[in-house]
């Protein structure tokens, strides 16, 4: 499922930001197809790192026991029958939708074609897909997206389209490296490999929502919009056994409407600042150098100090063995020119990043080690309702967890359930600064 290329609508479509894809659609329809049953994690060999092998079809029984809940793997996400308690909500979240934003309507194709659709020039909806609006206007009370990091010289580290089943020679790298992530994860890929994504939050990473198909959301019914983050988020808490407060557009595809359904699910959206296009080399021309520029783009900014007062967060994928290897290459060179590398939450001083409250998070300061008085002991676990061995995780371990102060005072979804409060806390000012620098290197 690639993107077609030439947006048919005259889209004015900056480089910087331009889309991606991330589909796996050779692996439509294929789920828990049989093969070798896993009961459990342990049997799942790290130091493997031969794709091939480590892309070899299981059975997990956990997933198979709940797989009658949810959607079919890589369709469009549509309320699946007899589900009462997503209807429900689903219910409540339209009947806020049609009073609060009554004249959204869901434009284009799932894959992207705005042919004949005929959007008001001043982004009334602020649809990122239009110009990359990522604050909506006051008025509308709905939080400004997150797309730079607050910390001076700071990356915000994550990766989109995982779990990818040869994952293992970048986690083992990250592990070495102490070095945690954001990794958005698309629904199907926890069905299908639901091993690889307990392991991320095992090693620690922040998990979000990047949708159950990845298609283009603005272009979903409310329903199915619903749908594309419920069962993505439901799909991480029987899985892995953490509810995401936050999710990721694929291809950037978000407006006001999506960004409400999100946000009464908890979920504040993330964008970026700045796109590697890792994942499209080979795809119109884009060769590995190309990339490779995209990087030192980024790289030589900071370099010449245009992160003085904030960080860019950076697009890459957890796709393929060329975007993971590409990542591990270009990491001493992303940790010379800059002072920290952190996952979005850390960025953010996000200690409670799961609507479970047990799971925490380090700060910033806890994260990076400049804090005096910190607790240096690490500890978090999954809600025992995941399925599956639900081992303790090491989340925060890279430099203790978070103080229960702390915790009280940040919170990356809004606590207001209208989404209108606790706009995350990226300022204006930052993010203009952050879509400035993306726009000038
Ligand atoms: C949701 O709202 C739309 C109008 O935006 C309406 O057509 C639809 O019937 C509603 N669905 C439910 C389940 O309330
Ligand atoms: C959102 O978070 C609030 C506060 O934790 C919680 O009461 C509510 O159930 C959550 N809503 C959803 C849809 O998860
Ligand atoms: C980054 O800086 C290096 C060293 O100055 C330079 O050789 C390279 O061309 C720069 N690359 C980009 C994409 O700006
Ligand atoms: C995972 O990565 C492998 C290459 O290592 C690639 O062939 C495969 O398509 C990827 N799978 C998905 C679902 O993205
Ligand atoms: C890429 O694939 C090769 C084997 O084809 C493997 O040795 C290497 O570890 C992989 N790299 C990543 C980052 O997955
Ligand atoms: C994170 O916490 C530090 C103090 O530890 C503070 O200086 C910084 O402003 C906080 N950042 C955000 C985004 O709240
Ligand atoms: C949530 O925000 C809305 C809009 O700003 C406001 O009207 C409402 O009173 C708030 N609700 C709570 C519980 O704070
Ligand atoms: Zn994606």
């Amino acid at each position: 499922m690639l993107l077609p290329h030439a947006l048919p609508l005259a889209l004015p479509l900056l480089g910087l930001a331009a889309a991606h894809t991330g589909c796996g659609g050779h692996e439509i329809a294929r789920r828990n197809p049989g093969g070798r049953v896993i009961h459990a994690r342990q049997q799942v060999d790290k130091n493997n790192v031969d794709p091939a092998s480590e892309c070899t079809p299981y059975t997990y029984p956990p997933v198979n026991a709940v797989k009658s809940q949810y959607p079919a793997i890589w369709s469009s996400a549509t309320l699946v029958p007899g589900d009462d308690a997503a209807a429900t909500l689903f219910a409540s979240i339209n009947a806020t939708l049609n009073q609060r934003l009554p004249n959204t309507q869901p434009r284009g194709t799932h894959m992207g074609d705005w042919t004949g659709v005929n959007y008001p020039p001043n982004d009334p909806d602020c649809w990122w897909t239009w110009k990359q609006c990522t604050t909506p206007a006051a008025d509308t009370g709905i939080a400004a997206d997150i797309s730079t990091m607050p910390e001076p010289e700071t990356w915000g580290f994550g990766f989109d389209d995982g779990p990818n089943c040869s994952h293992n020679a970048l986690y083992n790298f990250l592990e070495e490296n102490n070095q945690k992530a954001t990794m958005f994860f698309i629904g199907s890929n926890v069905m299908d490999w639901p091993l690889q994504a307990i392991r991320a939050k095992d090693d620690g990473h922040q998990i979000c929502v990047h949708t159950w198909s990845h298609q283009y959301m603005t272009s979903f019914s409310n329903e199915q919009a619903f749908a594309e983050l419920y069962y993505t988020r439901k799909a991480i808490k029987d899985v892995i056994g953490v509810t995401p407060k936050c999710w990721r557009p694929p291809f950037g595809d978000t407006d006001n409407r999506i960004r409400l359904i999100a946000s009464l699910l908890n979920m504040t959206t993330v964008l970026w600042s700045d796109d590697t296009d890792d994942w499209k080399v080979g795809i119109g021309g884009v060769t590995a150098q190309d990339v490779d520029n995209n990087y030192a783009k980024v790289i030589n900014a900071s370099k010449a100090g245009a992160y003085a007062t904030h960080g860019p967060v950076v697009l890459n994928h957890e796709i393929n063995n060329y975007t993971m290897g590409e990542m591990i290459k270009q990491y001493p060179n992303i940790k010379a020119a800059f002072k920290y590398i952190v996952p979005i939450a850390t960025g953010l001083n996000i200690t409670n990043p799961y609507q479970e409250t047990d799971v925490t998070y380090p700060t910033f300061a806890q994260y990076t080690g400049n804090t005096a008085g910190a607790s240096s002991s690490s500890s978090s676990s999954p809600s025992s309702s995941a399925v599956g061995s639900g081992s303790a995780s090491a989340a925060g371990s890279a430099s203790g967890s978070a103080s229960s102060a702390a915790k009280a005072s940040a919170s990356l979804a809004s606590k207001n359930n209208s989404g209108a409060g606790a706009a995350p806390s990226v300022s204006a000012a930052s993010l203009l600064l952050g879509l400035t620098a993306a726009l000038l290197i």
